[in-house]
C-alpha cells in the first residue's frame, strides 16, 4: 500500500520515482529491494509464518513493486497495486471482476489485444462489449441495463485519441459502472486517472514504467479496498504473477521513470512540430499539437503529452514501408515506451487481430505508422526521420 504522508504529495515526480518503495532492506541495509528468488518460505509451525507462504500469493520484491506503482498513481492517498505477468494478464484479471451476462462499454480505439480479449474470450463467457467513440451523447446510447464497466485508454493506441476522464467517469458513476483506464501510454508521471475519478488505473508495465524493452509485466491500481481484495483474490487464483527478477527490473526502471518521461516528451514534441510542416506528412496525430482535437482535454488532464506520435505519409502503405525501411534509429518492432525509438505498423502488427472493418472504421489504415519516440538526442532523431521521409 502506498505511503500516505503529505510529504509524498508535495514531492516532485523525479523524487517520488527515485524514492518510492525504496526502503533499505531491514536485515542487510541493501539500498535496492533484493530479488527474493524463492517459491516458498519456511514456517515456524503449521500455518505460523512471517506473512509470506508461497510466491504466487506473496513475494517481497513484488510487494515493493506494487507499492511503488500504487504510490506513483496516487500520491498522498492510500492506494493498492497488484502486479501481473503482463499487461494482458492485468487486463484479463480486471475483466474477471465481472459476472457472466454483463456488458462493457469500451472506447473504440483500443490496443488490439484488449479488443481481442473482449471479442474472442469474454464473449464466450457471456460478457459482451459495445465500442464507441464516446463523443457527446454516445455513452448514453451504449448504456444497457446490464452494463457494469466503462473501459478507456487515453491517449489511445494507436490513434492517440484523448478521452475526458473526469467527465466520462462522472457519467459512468451516475449509472453505477466501474471505470477502468488503461494508463499505459501516459504513465503515472503524466496522468493519474484515479485523481480524475477512475476506479482502476492499469498499466502494461512492459512499456514506460519498466522502460527498457527487457521484460513483460502489468499492474492494476485502485484506491478501493474492496476492489483491491477482489483483484488480489484473482491474482492469487489465476496465478499470472510476475517473476521476482521482472519485479526488480521494473522497480529499477521506475527510479528513472520521471526523467525518462520528460525526455520522451521533449523529443516527441520536437519531432511532432517539425512533422507538422513537412510536405510528405499527410496525417499527423500528437496530442501536444494545438491542431489535435483532444489537445485541450489532454492539457487539462496530462502533465505533458507523451512520447507517442502516429502519422501517415505520402504513398499510403508503400510510403509507410519505405519510411520504416529507411529509418536507422527507429527499429521496426512491436511495443513502445522504451529508451530506444521504435516504429510500428499497427495494421499488420499490434492491431492485426482487430477485424479489418473495425480498423478502417476507427481510422487504423494500412498507411498508418506509430512512432515510439525514445530518449536519444532529439536532433539525431529528427535527422533520421527527415532521411526516412526523403525515402518516401
Ligand atoms: C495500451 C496497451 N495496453 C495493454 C497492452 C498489453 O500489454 P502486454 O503486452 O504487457 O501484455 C499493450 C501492449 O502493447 C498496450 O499498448
Amino acid at each position: 500500500m502506498a505511503d500516505d504522508t503529505e510529504e509524498r504529495t508535495e514531492m516532485g515526480e523525479s523524487t517520488r520515482s527515485v524514492h518510492t518503495a525504496a526502503d533499505p532492506d531491514e536485515r542487510t541495509g541493501s539500498v535496492q529491494t533484493p530479488i527474493f528468488q524463492t517459491s516458498t518460505y519456511v514456517q515456524r509451525d503449521f500455518a505460523d509464518h512471517t506473512g509470506y507462504e508461497y510466491s504466487r500469493t506473496q513475494n517481497p520484491t513484488r510487494d515493493a513493486l506494487e507499492a511503488a506503482v500504487a504510490d506513483l498513481e496516487s500520491p498522498g492517498v492510500p492506494a493498492f497495486g497488484t502486479a501481473f505477468a503482463s499487461g494482458m494478464a492485468a487486463i484479463s484479471a480486471v475483466t474477471q471482476l465481472l459476472e457472466s451476462g454483463s456488458h462493457i462499454v469500451a472506447a473504440s480505439d483500443l490496443y488490439g489485444g484488449t479488443a481481442r480479449l473482449f471479442d474472442d474470450i469474454l464473449s464466450k463467457f457471456g460478457v459482451e462489449t459495445t465500442y464507441s467513440n464516446l463523443g457527446p451523447g454516445e455513452l448514453e446510447e451504449c448504456a444497457q441495463e446490464n452494463t457494469r464497466m466503462l473501459w478507456l485508454e487515453t491517449p489511445t493506441n494507436p490513434l492517440l485519441h484523448i478521452h475526458d476522464l473526469k467527465a466520462l467517469s462522472a457519467k459512468a458513476h451516475e449509472r453505477g459502472w466501474l471505470v477502468v483506464v488503461d494508463n499505459t501510454f501516459a504513465s503515472p508521471v503524466l496522468q493519474r486517472p484515479l485523481e480524475l475519478g477512475a476506479d482502476i488505473s492499469l498499466h502494461s508495465t512492459t512499456k514506460y514504467v519498466a522502460g527498457h524493452s527487457d521484460l513483460v509485466g502489468g499492474c492494476v491500481v485502485t484506491r478501493d479496498e474492496l476492489l483491491n481484495d477482489q483483484i488480489r483474490f484473482i491474482q492469487n487464483t489465476i496465478g499470472a504473477v510476475p517473476s521476482p527478477l521482472d519485479c526488480f527490473l521494473t522497480l529499477r526502471g521506475i527510479r528513472t521513470l520521471a526523467i525518462r518521461m520528460e525526455r520522451h516528451c521533449d523529443n516527441a514534441e520536437f519531432i511532432a512540430e517539425r512533422l507538422a510542416s513537412h510536405p510528405k506528412v499527410t496525417r499527423l496525430l500528437y496530442p501536444g499539437l494545438k491542431t489535435h482535437p483532444g489537445h485541450e482535454t489532454a492539457a487539462s488532464q496530462m502533465r505533458r503529452f507523451g512520447g507517442m506520435i502516429s502519422l501517415e505519409v505520402e504513398g499510403g502503405e508503400a510510403g509507410a514501408r519505405r519510411f520504416a525501411a529507411a529509418s536507422k534509429l527507429f527499429a521496426i518492432a512491436e511495443s513502445l515506451g522504451s529508451v530506444e525509438s521504435l516504429v510500428n505498423h499497427p495494421w499488420s502488427m499490434t492491431h492485426a487481430a482487430t477485424p479489418e472493418g473495425r480498423r478502417l472504421e476507427v481510422g487504423v489504415t494500412p498507411g498508418l505508422i506509430r512512432l515510439s519516440v525514445g530518449i536519444e538526442d532529439a536532433e539525431d532523431l529528427w535527422r533520421d526521420v527527415e532521411n526516412a521521409l526523403d525515402a518516401v
